[in-house]
């Protein structure tokens, strides 16, 4: 993802509208890593945790409501006002908020915890050892290991011939551990994700797309038609599910070489 800061901050603010935030219902995909995380003997309880990248939150609260206390780091401040809206409403009063990069992101301190789901700007030799660094006992990573486009994706990326761009790979992570000889553990999740739109927002969601494509102005008709076999029958709801497969990555400073 190769744009200018502000072009970054925009992409994701454009985001911000339909991505995932703060979901309560029992068992959901974000209960199933915290779950994940705690079985492999991570504890949160009492602990400072960093979350990078945290977007609209939908880890940010429910760490909140494990741990002592989260920093949410962020560029994105239509993210990060999501996530501050659903903290408020659910009484959470243990978040901070960053609106930075994380280069210019400066801890009073190291983190108990750091955590990052998906967040791009962990992906270089030097944010990758920032990420670590920042951690006193572990740091929790989560990248693609494939994701498949949901609803009318696959359809317009053939219309307009563009490629999918996987970012964030937990492949070039565990690539990363490798050559600088950290032990990690690693646990992969497979699923399908289902999100539920109305008209305004499905439409919001495959604009976006596409214009982060370079597609900008797709034709109206070819998108309803490519918009209409996702639609409830007799409602506004439009129904996109996307199987997923994750990479869990775990790093823990007792056994790093890291000083
Ligand atoms: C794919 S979203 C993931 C959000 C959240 N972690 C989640 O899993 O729901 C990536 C997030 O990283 C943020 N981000 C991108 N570049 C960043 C940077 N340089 N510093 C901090 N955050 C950044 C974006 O604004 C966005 O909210």
């Amino acid at each position: 993802m190769e744009q200018t800061p502000q072009g970054q901050v925009d992409f994701w603010n454009r985001r911000a509208q339909t991505y995932p935030r703060y979901d309560d219902t029992p068992n959901s995909y974000t209960d199933k890593v915290i779950s994940k995380i705690q079985a492999h003997g991570i504890s949160f309880d009492s602990k400072s945790v960093l979350d990078v990248g945290a977007g609209s939150g939908q880890y940010t609260l429910k760490l909140a409501k494990l741990a002592k206390s989260v920093a949410a780091l962020d560029i994105s401040d239509q993210m990060l006002a999501i996530s501050q809206a659903d903290a408020k409403r659910l009484g959470l009063t243990n978040i901070e908020y960053f609106l930075k990069p994380i280069d210019e992101f400066k801890a009073p301190e190291k983190f108990d915890l750091v955590f990052s789901s998906m967040c791009p700007a962990v992906r270089d030799d030097p944010s990758r050892r920032w990420f670590l660094d920042s951690a006193k006992e572990a740091a929790i990573y989560l990248g693609f290991l494939d994701y498949v486009y949901p609803g009318p994706m696959p359809r317009l990326m053939e219309r307009y011939q563009v490629t999918r761009k996987l970012f964030n790979s937990g492949l070039e992570m565990e690539e990363w551990f490798k050559k600088i000889g950290e032990n990690f553990s690693r646990y992969e999740l497979n699923g399908e994700w289902v999100v539920k739109y109305q008209r305004d927002e499905a439409l919001h969601w495959c604009l976006t797309m596409l214009r982060d494509y370079g597609v900008t102005d797709p034709d109206r008709v070819f998108l309803d038609e490519c918009l209409e076999p996702f639609k409830t029958p007799g409602s506004d709801e439009y129904v996109f599910k996307s199987p997923y497969f994750v990479d869990l990555l775990i790093w823990e400073r007792k056994n790093s070489k890291l000083k």
